[in-house]
This record gives C-alpha cells, sequence and structure tokens, in this order.
C-alpha cells in the first residue's frame, strides 16, 4: 500500500479524541486526560504515518484506527496507578537504560529458578552478580510438547501454569522493579502455536480467523514464495509450508510447523498483537523482546524478511504503545546482517521511532572469529565499517544467547582482509565444533546446509572457549587460558556500545549439557546443549576462593563493578573500533562529553605489546589508569598485555 498523506490531513484529531472521551478514558481525573491528550497529540503523526502505509488504501481505514485508539485508551485506563509514575519516570530520564550501570542477565525460569516465585528468591543473587535487567525466556502459555523452547504460544494472556500464574509474574516485575532490575519478557509477535484460538478456529473453517493467517487452498502461491525463501531450520523443519489436512490449506509456518505466521496485512491483527503488548505492559513488563522481527512482512520474489512494512508495523506497535505506556520499551530480534540491522533501531524519519534496543548479532559473531583466529584485523575492519547507532538507542551486547551463533560474516569484509568469506565461515564451524586440529572449542553443528555450506554451532560460553577441552585433558595451562578467554568476552561486552547481556551460567563457566537428550521433545535440538540448568551447587562455590568458579564469578562481578563505574560507558558514547599496530590486540574507543576510554584486547595466549606511540596517536597521552583494576599506568612504556588480557584505559585528568 502507498503512503497515503491526503489521508492523514483527513482524519480529524479531536474528533477522535472525543470520541474516546465516550470510553473509560471519559471516567478518568483530568489531569490523567490531560497526560493522555499531550501523549495523543504528540504521537499521533506517528501513529498514522505507518499505518497509512500499511492500510491506507483499505475503505475500513477509519474504523481500524479507532479500534487501535480505543485499545490504546482502554490499556491507559487500566495501567496501574504505580506503573503510570513509572511512565513519568522514564519520559523524564529517557537514558535509564542506556547508562553504564545497566547490566543484563537472560534465562529460562524453569532453568534458572523452578517457577516464577523461584526467581524472585533468587533476586539476592541477581544482585550480587550487579543485575539490573532480567530478560526471562517465553514464559506465555506455550503448545503442549515440543514448542521451540516456548516461541509456540496458544494464550498470550496466561502464564505458562508449570511456572506460575499471571498473579505471580506480576510479583516478580514488582519486587523486581524494587530492587532496580527491569523485566524483559519474550513477546513471539511473528506467529503463534498452531492451538492458539485463533488458530483453531482458523482450521475449524472461520474465515474471519483463516485471514489470520497466510493460507493457501494449493500449492501454487507457496511454490512461487518457496523459490526465494530460505530454511530457518532445514534439518528438522524444512520448507517453509505446512499442509492442514482439517481445513485443506496450506499455513505458512517459517520455523517449526506448529508455528504458524500471523498475517499482519490484516489490521486485525496488528490489533490483537497492540491489545497484547498493553495486557503485558500492564502486567509491570518493562521491555518486551519482539521475537523474530524480521519475518513479518513477506513479499513475493524476496526472502521475505526485512520488508519496509515490517519496519512500519513496529513503528506503528512503537507510536501506539507510548501514547499508553511510555515508558514500555522494545527490543528487536532480528538476526539479520548489519546493513539491514540497523533500521530496527530506526533511521533517518524514523529515529527514535521504533525499537530502543536490537541484538548486536555481528559484534557477537566477530567476537568468537577474533578468538578462533587470534587476530582481530576482520573485526577491526568491519566495525569501521558500521554506521554510528542513532541516538536514543542501545545494542544489545552479547557473546551467546539461547540460540545457535550462525556466522554472519560478510563477504565483502572478508575480502577487504585478505579472507574468503566462504572458508572463513567453513574454519569457524570446524574450529567451534572441535574439529579443527587444536582447537579449544567443543560446540555442536546446528542446522548444517549442504545447500548453503552453512553449519551453525551450539555450546555455552565455557564450552567454546576451551575449557570442557581443558576439563578433558585435566591442563592447568589451558584451564587458565579459557578462564581468561570467558573473562575477555565479558570484558568486550561491558566496554561495547549498549546493554550487555550476560546468559544465565556464563557467570560461573558451566559446560554444555547434553541431559535435552533424554526429553524426546528436545532431543533433535541441540540448542538445548548451550541451555542448562541452573547449577546450585556449583554457584555456592563462588564464594570459595578455591575453586575456578569463585574465580570467574568473581571476575565477572568485579569487570561489572568496573563498568557501572566508567562513565563513557554510556551507550551515547561513540564507539568506533581503531587499528592499534598489533594484529592480535583490538583497540576500542568509547568516546563522550564525559570523556574518552581506549579499550585494548589481547586476543592471543600469547602475551601483547601496543606501541605507546600509537596509543598517544590515539590522543592517550600522559597518565593512564586502567579502570579494571584502578591502577595507574606511566606516561612513556608500550603497554603490555598478558594473554587474553583486556585494558579500560582512561587518561588521569591533570589538576
Ligand atoms: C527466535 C528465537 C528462536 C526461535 C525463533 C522462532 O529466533 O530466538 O529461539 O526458534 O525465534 O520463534
Amino acid at each position: 500500500m502507498m503512503n497515503n498523506p491526503s489521508l492523514i490531513d483527513e482524519i480529524d484529531l479531536n474528533n477522535l479524541f472525543d470520541h474516546l472521551l465516550l470510553g473509560p478514558l471519559g471516567r478518568m481525573e483530568p489531569l490523567e486526560q490531560t497526560l493522555f491528550r499531550i501523549r495523543f497529540d504528540l504521537y499521533m503523526p506517528d501513529v498514522l504515518r505507518p499505518l497509512a502505509k500499511l492500510y491506507g488504501g483499505r475503505p475500513d481505514f477509519a474504523a481500524h484506527l479507532e479500534n487501535l485508539l480505543g485499545i490504546v485508551a482502554r490499556a491507559y485506563a487500566g495501567r496501574p496507578e504505580k506503573l503510570r509514575r513509572l511512565d513519568l519516570r522514564r519520559v523524564n530520564e529517557p537514558d535509564w537504560f542506556q547508562q553504564p550501570g545497566m547490566i543484563g542477565y537472560v534465562g529460562y525460569v524453569d532453568r534458572f529458578a523452578g517457577n516464577l516465585a523461584g526467581v524472585k528468591d533468587k533476586i539476592p543473587y541477581l544482585k550480587e552478580l550487579g543485575v539490573t535487567y532480567l530478560h526471562l525466556m517465553p514464559l506465555l502459555k506455550p503448545r503442549p510438547g515440543a514448542n521451540d523452547g516456548g516461541y509456540a504460544v496458544m494464550d498470550y494472556r496466561q502464564v505458562n501454569p508449570a511456572y506460575g500464574a499471571m498473579e505471580d509474574l506480576r510479583e516478580l516485575a514488582t519486587a523486581l522493579r524494587h530492587e532496580g532490575i527491569s523485566l524483559c519478557i519474550d513477546l513471539v509477535c511473528n506467529h503463534t502455536a498452531k492451538e492458539h484460538e485463533w488458530a483453531r478456529k482458523a482450521v475449524a473453517g472461520d474465515p474471519l480467523y483463516q485471514g489470520y493467517y497466510h493460507m493457501f487452498p494449493n500449492r501454487a502461491m507457496p511454490d512461487q514464495y518457496e523459490m526465494t525463501l530460505p530454511e530457518v531450520f532445514p534439518d528438522f523443519a524444512p520448507g517453509n509450508f505446512t499442509f492442514q489436512d482439517r481445513c485443506q490449506r496450506w499455513v505458512w509456518t517459517t520455523f517449526n510447523e506448529y508455528q504458524w505466521d500471523l498475517n499482519y496485512t490484516n489490521p486485525a491483527v496488528l490489533a490483537e498483537m497492540l491489545d497484547i503488548m498493553l495486557f503485558l505492559a500492564n502486567q509491570g513488563v518493562e521491555i518486551l523482546r519482539l521475537d523474530a522481527v524480521a519475518f513479518m512482512w513477506k513479499r513475493l520474489g524476496t526472502d521475505c524478511q526485512n520488508q519496509p512494512e515490517a519496519h512500519a508495523i513496529l513503528q506503528a506497535f512503537r507510536a501506539l504503545t507510548r501514547i499508553a505506556a511510555p515508558g514500555l520499551l522494545f527490543k528487536a530480534e532480528a538476526i539479520v546482517s548489519p546493513d539491514k540491522l540497523l533500521p530496527y533501531l530506526g533511521l533517518g524519519t524514523a529515529t527514535n521511532k521504533e525499537c530502543e534496543i536490537a541484538y548486536h548479532n555481528s559484534f557477537m559473531v566477530l567476537l568468537w572469529s577474533s578468538l578462533a583466529e587470534r587476530r582481530v584485523v576482520l573485526m577491526t575492519h568491519a566495525l569501521q565499517n558500521m554506521p554510528d547507532t542513532p541516538v536514543g538507542c542501545a545494542w544489545l551486547a552479547y557473546i551467546r544467547c539461547h540460540d545457535d551463533i550462525g556466522w554472519a560474516v560478510r563477504d565483502e569484509d572478508a575480502a577487504a582482509v585478505g579472507l574468503s568469506g566462504f572458508l572463513h565461515r567453513a574454519f569457524l564451524s570446524d574450529f567451534y565444533s572441535g574439529r579443527f586440529p587444536g582447537a579449544f572449542a567443543r560446540g555442536m553443528t546446528f542446522q548444517h546446509n549442504p545447500k548453503t555450506g552453512d553449519r551453525r554451532i551450539s555450546g555455552t560460553l565455557a564450552s567454546l572457549a576451551g575449557l570442557e577441552a581443558a576439563a578433558e585433558q585435566q591442563n592447568w595451562r589451558e584451564t587458565d587460558l579459557a578462564v581468561r578467554r570467558i573473562l575477555l568476552l565479558h570484558a568486550m561486552i561491558l566496554a561495547f556500545d549498549g546493554i550487555p547481556m550476560i546468559y544465565m551460567g556464563d557467570e560461573l563457566g558451566l559446560l554444555n549439557d547434553h541431559g535435552y537428550l533424554d526429553d524426546p521433545n528436545l532431543a533433535d535440538d541441540n540448542r538445548w546443549t548451550h541451555r542448562p540448568f541452573m547449577d546450585w551447587c556449583q554457584a555456592e562455590q563462588r564464594h570459595d576462593w578455591q575453586t575456578l568458579t569463585a574465580r570467574i564469578f568473581q571476575a565477572t562481578c568485579n569487570l561489572i563493578q568496573a563498568a557501572k563505574r566508567t562513565l563513557n560507558l554510556h551507550a551515547q558514547a561513540r564507539c568506533y573500533a581503531v587499528w592499534t599496530h598489533n594484529e592480535q590486540v583490538f583497540g576500542l574507543i568509547r568516546a563522550s562529553a564525559w570523556g574518552r576510554l581506549l579499550v585494548l584486547a589481547n586476543f592471543t595466549e600469547h602475551d601483547q605489546t601496543v606501541p605507546r606511540y600509537r596509543v598517544h596517536d590515539m590522543g592517550f597521552a600522559g597518565e593512564l589508569v586502567n579502570r579494571l583494576e584502578e591502577q595507574s599506568l606511566d606516561s612513556w612504556s608500550d603497554l603490555k598485555l598478558e594473554p587474553y588480557q583486556a585494558l579500560w584505559l582512561e587518561q588521569v585528568p591533570e589538576d
């Protein structure tokens, strides 16, 4: 649908607002109504622009718009008082999530603490680590049996009964907030489980709900789409469409056969999802991780990812939710190439109008690539070629997540530093699956795609960084190096632009867990190898100085505390990679009005040196202090880095 400016001009905002006053908004205090009106006036242009793009050509556009605003007004009226206060606070402190103290932690409710009440009991542990942002993996009611780790939701308004009830979620959100921790949960907005009520009605033949999904009477259209569609799970879910016997239709299923893609060409779907978002926000959820957003719009002849309309959908959600719950943040899960990724943070006219946070998949991949190669040339080049992060946003900087690692190294970047993209990706797969001679990693191949040669990797941080291999060999030097790698990677995500995210158990060095093989619902998906159960016995050892666990945990805490003290790590500080004149040492500068920070990181198991003149050239003269250890360095010697050591250097201010 084309953008339709005349349509926007035709909308009478005063009339729309008066109409809203007839509903629950009309029963609110005048001050609350005024606040709503201010936001309504502020954000309506941002609401109308993407909606006109998506649905502007429909004769029923005005009715859909009214419906959406009704949802917004009802959610606002139903928003608990304490959350409305939080909104005001967030609006007055818009950089709250960009501040250096933000430390993320992610895990599964059951694997971390049994259930939601259990998570509440673990708040002291999270505080000890310094966490301020907790992402709990999918926790809404999933389909029974295999459910892709909860990413097949059958009811968005109920919590997974194994974890508790909605009341427990509210209580947990409140308890976390009192301790300064913001709760993030997944919202699977690209697809539902085939057991969701909408899907069941669609299967039963209800045309209204058939319009919620992409359904085809025969293979004609699916075959045309398939010509340009990639496969996400070529191993266990090949193809993108599944035949449904009962309704004799082919259904779009990008992921597993039980995950049905929603059809956002239908404005009713957008309205349903908006209602769910605001419902969750009103339970006290502060950040929604919007799952698989790249796939939300389909277009024939393309890979059906990153379509302009997918961005318009996010922008519409953004503007509409800002009216009712401006404190709510969006985190985009778009695991796409760097050039496709940036628009999820809002570019050009969409600046600050899409998602505030997005996974920095490239940085994650480049960290692993540098570690395997013992060279930082590709990482430096690739990062230097990424545009600046838009203002008002934050990357999610992570070492690994619950998903596999796919080697998203661009051919152009590889070629620019003398590598073949294809061969380098093959090398990384070999290295991290432990096949490459001498490799320290013990990962597993996930979804080998013979058509493209892609081999993704599963594994925990510790196993990929060498701790498992070192334990097998009972080799103390290797153990020491593995611990150093773990800490180096943590120092990197803490120093990078945005919110660092620690995966549950990585702070203790948990190894790959093969227990999933005993569960038939999990056994074919080796991503479960790096989603271990929290080992609370091992966690107990974190205070016993003689253990490896304590070494990893305490050093991670120290890194986190250093990050909290370092103002230059604010997400608004510029972040750029620099050449250090040593191909084994990565250099990163964070620069802001607070000053400048030089991060140096040795990606090898050998001592390295960075010449002092190079450090001077980068604008760091005089006495420097390493913020990681609060220790001063003299003003003249070359900088020495131990194996896998990171330095966070700031100039000591002259009095
Ligand atoms: C996201 C999730 C992944 C899941 C997929 C389908 O990519 O991170 O775990 O399989 O979406 O929901």
